[in-house]
């Protein structure tokens, strides 16, 4: 999948979910780790953000925290911030979790080029096809267990975007 250029030298990722203390805070530590392995950490910056305000300033919800421990992640530093359209001139890549994440980004970007930058990470799986559902479905109201099965969607998509990441970053040394 063709990534959006980037317009510096740190190519900037913005996960967004509604609150900032599930899916996009998992997504956030599932995605630094596997940059980490790629040798990609120094080159991608990651964060995370809601599109509503009611958790701004939380940490992670603690089922997404133990979530992220049982797989070897860390959670623990997160902060929820809210997502507002200025992020739009400070990253290159803004990946919404769900089709309403999608939908509210889509609708706040300021320009053609702001809403090119919009995808569903789930777009950068490749097991997914055009039949299946492309959103990490919200935990808030779920298990433990849905917690575990959105890090599965995660963990697939992020191996996708690393993949896509490595390719264009390459493509970008070369030439
Ligand atoms: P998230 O989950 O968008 O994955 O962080 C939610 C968190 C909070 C709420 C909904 C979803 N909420 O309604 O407060």
């Amino acid at each position: 999948m063709t990534l959006p250029e980037s317009r510096g030298d740190t190519y900037r990722i913005s996960l967004v979910c509604l609150g900032n203390i599930c899916r996009s805070p998992m997504a956030e530590a599932v995605l630094r780790a596997r940059l980490d392995e790629a040798g990609l950490s120094g080159r991608v910056a990651v964060d995370s953000a809601g599109t509503g305000s009611w958790h701004v300033g939380e940490p992670a919800d603690p089922r997404a925290r133990a979530a992220l421990r049982r797989r070897g992640y860390d959670g623990e530093a997160h902060r929820a911030r809210q997502f507002g359209a200025s992020w739009f001139d400070s990253h290159d890549l803004v990946l919404a979790l769900d089709h309403a994440n999608l939908a509210t980004l889509m609708a706040m970007a300021p320009t053609p080029d702001a809403a090119h930058r919009v995808r569903l990470l789930r777009s950068f799986d490749e097991s997914v096809t055009d039949r299946d559902d492309h959103a990490v479905p919200d935990p808030y109201y779920g298990t433990d267990a849905d917690f575990d099965t959105g890090l599965d969607i995660i963990e697939r998509a992020a191996d996708g975007l690393v993949d896509a990441l490595r390719w264009h970053l390459g493509a970008d040394q070369a030439g």
